[in-house]
């Protein structure tokens, strides 16, 4: 594969015969000693870490050194690294569940390594192939089966996290970088019982911007959403809503995609959720929800909950906090929600702009029926219960799960 060659201060030109990233040469040493795994009511989300790691590292000299399955450890970083200082992280989230033949699933994989690919080239980062990401994902999960937890709705989340590691400070691309996978058995995102969130909508900071980089899963798109998201929980609410521009596009609600379900006039709903214009992180959740709506619509398949004659019509729309009041106030406005990984789904209740409140109707265990018959089919497939296309891709690994291993 041809890759980029260093001129020697980190700016990449030209292209030399470098070794790509090989799962083929993963070599595996196990740890001596084996964590305890805690009871699954004690985790928050990502704070327990399984026993081993996946790593390699590029250099522009060499390509993708042979990759290794080791203890999980600390790793060791320049202070002057290029992600230490310039922030060059692009990373994906995923998760594992086990099905009911005891096998590890992946849910959507492909679109996962798809996308890690992207934030990379947009970060400048050296490129990979992404079948042998994938192809040590498995590995991984293969080797630290015995954390994924057997509860429904419960999951391990698996992190690949590619660094940009060139020593010195020069403004410039990373021709040096690390691919670290690690895994954290996981529960659900929002402890709040399945109650729905809250959301405060700013407008004085923004998570993206045209032309930035909010469609695509780079650190950076995190971190600047701390300080507000600490002022908004300060304010009672759990998210922020982030909006961008003077008419107050609706964008992405805290970490996740929004949707929002609006009555129409002729008894169906409308789902909405802001279209792919480079602001929106392209989420698997979200990409999946709207294909399933498509379906349900389309009689392909009767999503649980929801009556077969029933119709979603979803579209990728722009809609404003203008519209969001309006459909409010004219009892237009059924239910919003978040999708992503992490939560899957989770419901929005209500709705903090410039003061006031919109507030959403109330549902039972907190989804509205939309929302829920979305999360209960994406979980059945994400757990095995439902095929749906290649969705679910079974991890074979050398012994299936049984209970007792928990
Ligand atoms: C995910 O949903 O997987 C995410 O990456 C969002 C957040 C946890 C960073």
């Amino acid at each position: 594969m041809a890759l980029w060659k260093s001129t020697g201060n980190g700016t990449l030109e030209g292209i030399s015969h470098v070794a790509d990233l090989d799962a083929s040469k993963l070599t595996v040493t196990l740890s001596e000693t084996l964590k305890p795994i805690p009871p699954p009511d004690t985790w928050q989300f990502g704070n327990i870490m399984t026993d081993h790691m996946v790593v390699a590292e590029f250099d522009p000299e060499t390509g993708w050194s042979d990759p290794e399955i080791k203890p999980r450890a600390p790793l060791s970083l320049d202070p002057a690294s290029s992600c230490v200082q310039y922030g060059t992280t692009v990373f994906e989230g995923m998760k594992a569940y086990v099905g009911p033949d005891g096998k590890p699933r992946l849910f959507r994989p492909d679109m996962n390594m798809a996308r890690l690919a992207r934030s990379a080239e947009r970060m400048a980062l050296p490129p990979f192939n992404t079948d042998q990401v994938l192809a040590l994902i498995k590995q991984l999960i293969i080797v630290d089966r015995r954390w994924i937890p057997l509860l429904s709705e419960h999951s391990m989340y698996i992190r690949p996290t590619l660094m940009g590691t060139r020593m010195g400070l020069s403004v410039a691309a990373s021709d040096h970088a690390t691919l670290c996978i690690f895994l954290s058995p996981t529960g659900p995102y929002f402890r709040s019982g399945g109650k729905s969130i809250s959301v405060l909508a700013v407008f004085d900071t923004v998570r993206a911007w045209p032309g930035g980089t909010g469609g695509h899963k780079v650190a950076l798109n995190y971190s600047p959403g701390f300080l507000p998201l600490r002022t908004a929980q300060k304010q009672g609410y759990d998210q922020i809503l982030w909006l961008l521009g003077d008419d107050m596009k609706v964008t992405e609600a805290g970490a996740m995609n929004i949707f929002i379900v609006v009555r129409r006039d002729d008894g169906d709903v409308d789902l909405f959720t802001p279209p792919l214009d480079g602001t929106i992180l392209p989420g698997v959740t979200r990409d999946s929800v709207l294909a399933l709506a498509e379906a349900h619509t389309a009689g392909e398949i009767n999503l649980p909950g929801l009556q077969k004659t029933s119709r979603i019509h979803a579209s990728e729309r722009t809609f404003t906090m203008d519209d969001l009041s309006r459909w409010s106030s004219d009892g237009k406005l059924l239910e919003a929600f978040g999708a992503g990984t992490a939560v899957i789904i989770t419901s929005i209740g209500k709705i903090g702009f410039k003061g006031e409140d919109i507030i959403l109707p109330e549902h039972e265990g907190g989804l509205g029926p939309i929302a829920n018959a979305f999360r209960t089919r994406i979980l059945d497939i994400q757990e095995g219960k439902e095929v749906w296309k290649n969705w679910g891709v079974v991890v074979d690994g050398k012994t299936a799960l049984t209970k007792t291993e928990v």
